[in-house]
């Protein structure tokens, strides 16, 4: 008897992918979800099944690292025309190889509805009466989760490890000194051309791309390139198209196939964003792997295949395997 999709990641709980230490690429560069190697001019990320949420990991979700990683790819191939991507391999469903940028110092936020629950977000800031927010100008009569009129960026300062980002606006990058304006041209540019991509084809799949989360880098030659992941579950919000005009309407949420989902989970249990959040529980986690699996089939249109397991010891066979072709 075949396994249902719930069972698969029932029994995936105790193997989910907290990480693995890879010494022979060097020395690890932790971040909250992938763990980083320098090889020389590319940078190894290892995707694991950390779910941070609130500044925290609160804990493992069953085959996220690998979900991310391979919807990052899939999205990278269906937008390399309109910029390069830091893309070079998959080695391993977890693992993807990349061109080593110079990071922009500012995370590119484009935002396509208003919404969002905490006291930074579009929505809390409109609902008080605030109708300049980000240095722009909102008009009156939006309501909860509406579509903007056009797309806004809302850029973020990259805090240093562990502090957090500080939301600036458009105008303080080039008069903080940030980046020249030329070049913040091209960025904000690029970021609305990829979420006119992003939102066109999430819609085929059945999607709104609601907004999300961009990081650029500069390769050694001086080329702008999309660097980290993108337009995934952890980086953007998506909600289900079919039930979103009736739910709004109703005065009701729209259906998060996302990390809000988690966050809202939290908030319904009267999480508030003080102090350490609980962890994960098996059922959030089992739900959330749900959510975010349903959201990469309705993307791509094909069916998630879990990878081999366990995990950690194939991550770093293909790594090794990748080490050894590649050294010279
Ligand atoms: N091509 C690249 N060149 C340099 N840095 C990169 C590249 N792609 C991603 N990064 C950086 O690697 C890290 C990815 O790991 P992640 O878990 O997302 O970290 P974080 O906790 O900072 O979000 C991020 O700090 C990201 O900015
Ligand atoms: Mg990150």
């Amino acid at each position: 008897m075949t396994q249902s999709l719930h069972e698969t990641l029932v029994a995936q709980l105790p193997h989910r992918f907290e990480g693995a230490d890879l010494d022979f690429l060097g020395d690890k560069i932790a971040g909250k979800v992938r763990d980083n190697y320098r090889v020389d001019d590319q940078r190894v990320l290892v995707v694991s099944d950390r779910l941070s949420a609130f500044d925290h990991i609160l804990g493992l979700v069953p085959f996220k690292g690998q979900l991310l990683n391979q919807l990052a790819a899939w999205w990278f191939a269906q937008t390399h025309d309109i910029v390069p991507n830091h893309l070079i391999a998959l080695p391993d469903p977890n693992v993807t190889v990349a061109q080593e940028c110079q990071p922009l110092p500012v995370e590119v936020v484009v935002r396509g509805y208003i919404t969002g629950v905490t006291t930074t977000a579009l929505w809390y800031q409109y609902a008080q009466g605030n109708r300049h927010i980000y240095g722009m100008d909102f008009p009156d009569g939006l309501q909860k989760n509406e579509r903007l009129p056009q797309p806004i960026i809302t850029p973020t300062t990259k805090a240093a490890h562990g502090g957090h980002d500080e939301r600036i606006t458009s105008a303080e990058v080039v008069t903080r000194g940030i980046m020249d304006e030329a070049a913040w041209d091209e960025v904000q540019e690029a970021a609305l051309t990829l979420f006119a991509r992003g939102q066109a084809l999430a819609a085929q799949g059945g999607l709104l791309l609601v907004d999300t989360k961009y990081e650029f880098g500069v390769a050694p030659d001086g080329t702008l390139m999309l660097i980290d992941e993108m337009h995934t579950p952890d980086s953007s919000r998506f909600w289900l198209a079919e039930s979103y005009e009736a739910r709004i309407a109703a005065g009701a949420e729209p259906e998060n196939y996302d990390k809000e989902y988690v966050r809202l989970r939290y908030a319904a249990n009267g999480y508030r964003g003080e102090g350490e959040p609980p962890p994960l529980s098996d059922g959030l986690a089992v739900a959330a792997a749900e959510r975010y699996i349903a959201c990469y089939e309705m993307l791509t249109g094909e069916r998630f295949v879990p990878a081999e397991q366990p995990t950690a010891p194939r991550v770093e066979a293909s790594l090794r395997a990748w080490w050894e072709e590649n050294r010279d």
